[in-house]
């Protein structure tokens, strides 16, 4: 991407070109079915690759940043109940591949499950192919998997989880020499091996956007040694205001430790936004999904994550995991953009939004919110942005 800085033209990356923004934006695609919220409310959203397709050109159009998809690994009728939520699911590194084709801009992040059964060669090469299909617009999230039911799928019992984190490090460290030495490389490693392994195309810079989605002390450690981007989720559950008096401490901790290894890292947190004109259209939208909750989906979304073994989402109530996403941020465009200005007060780079009904809320969102993020000094003009 070319960036004209006092007449004259430099190339920076397109991750570089997102990091200008004060505060980045990320759309969470809803290639799940039911995406965030395990509710029957009327909604158009949908998890086919046409729908989540018309989602990201849109977010591009309006000057997002970044798309984001999560991976998981469920059995016939998902999280259950009537609406059978999540039972379809696409793969996000397969849909990151198609959107590079339909866009020329836009971050398009995937997550992989880094210890189900591939070898980093296996990874870095895909890394570097849809790098080069997306112009160096492809990030990885990195994740480990925390579901027993998961490992299992894959024919694995569940590893401990900081070992999970041991294992990882060994296979993103494999993958970011494949993407940056030019020789072949033979490494005897403790859990993957390989003799004269080679990488070409080098992805541009040579490596992939890495990102991860870690809490705890080992799943930091990990994430601050590779990641460029960190999704932190809020300590207190998906309350703003209990959020925003929690984050501070948790940024500044993940900032402290890229400091102190000489890594420079953005933090973005997921709110599931819900906006309307007024405030009270935008709660009675927040009411009318969790009355039209489907409450076995819900129940069992809500106890999957309270009862897993890892440290993010642990404080979200089952009344807030109806709703989804990580953080509320329900009302009027100006409560939106204030709900904005708070997150990036308490520490977070960026916010990676989720709606209930995706298409019609973007375009709201594009409409009423995005102006008055510009006007806030959260994002730059859309000419800008739109040129970058
Ligand atoms: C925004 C966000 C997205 C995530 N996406 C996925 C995902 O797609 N698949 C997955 O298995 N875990 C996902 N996770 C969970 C993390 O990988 C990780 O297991 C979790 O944050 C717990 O951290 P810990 O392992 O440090 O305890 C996500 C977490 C966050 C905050």
């Amino acid at each position: 991407m070319l960036e004209r800085v006092s007449g004259m033209e430099t190339e920076i990356s397109p991750l570089e070109a997102a990091k200008r923004n004060p505060l980045m934006l990320g759309l969470f695609l809803p290639i799940q079915s039911g995406a965030w919220s395990p509710s029957t409310a009327p909604r158009e959203t949908s998890w086919t690759f046409d729908y989540n397709a018309r989602c990201t050109v849109m977010a591009e159009r309006l000057g997002f940043d970044l798309v984001f998809g999560l991976a998981q690994w469920m059995g016939k009728g998902g999280y259950g109940g009537e609406m059978k939520f999540r039972e379809m699911a696409t793969d996000p590194l397969l849909v990151t591949a198609g959107l590079a084709a339909l866009t020329k801009r836009i971050l398009l992040v995937s997550t992989v499950h880094i210890l189900y059964g591939w070898h980093p060669l296996h990874l870095a090469k895909f890394g570097a192919t849809i790098s080069e299909m997306s112009g160096g617009r492809w990030g990885l999230n990195m994740v480990t998997g925390y579901k027993k039911s998961e490992f299992e799928m894959f024919g694995l019992e569940q590893i401990e989880h900081d070992h999970r984190y041991v294992m990882a490090d060994e296979f993103v460290t494999m993958m970011e020499r494949l993407w940056s030495e030019d020789e072949n490389l033979s490494i005897d490693g403790g859990f993957w091996k390989m003799k004269d392994g080679f990488v070409a195309p080098k992805p541009a810079g040579g490596r992939c956007i890495l990102v991860n989605a870690s809490s705890s002390g080992a799943g930091l450690a990990y994430a601050v040694r590779h990641s460029d981007l960190i999704f932190v989720t809020s300590p207190a559950g998906a309350n703003l205001d209990r959020a925003c008096e929690t984050l501070p401490p948790h940024n500044a901790r993940i900032k402290a430790a890229a400091r102190e290894i000489g890594r420079d890292i953005r933090t973005l947190i997921n709110p599931h936004v819900i906006c309307r004109d007024t405030e009270a259209e935008a709660w009675a939208q927040y009411n009318a999904i969790l009355e039209h909750q489907d409450p076995v989906a819900a129940q069992n979304f809500y106890a999957t994550f309270a009862g897993g073994d890892q440290a993010s989402w642990k404080a979200a109530t089952r009344e807030q995991w109806t709703i989804g996403g990580n953080v509320h941020i329900v009302g009027t465009p100006e409560q939106v953009v204030d709900g904005f200005r708070r997150l990036k007060a308490a520490g977070c780079d960026g916010v990676q939004v989720n709606f209930y009904d995706f298409l019609p809320d973007l375009k709201f969102f594009g409409e009423r919110v995005l102006p008055l993020m510009r006007e806030a000094g959260l994002r730059l003009d859309a000419p800008l942005a739109a040129a970058a």
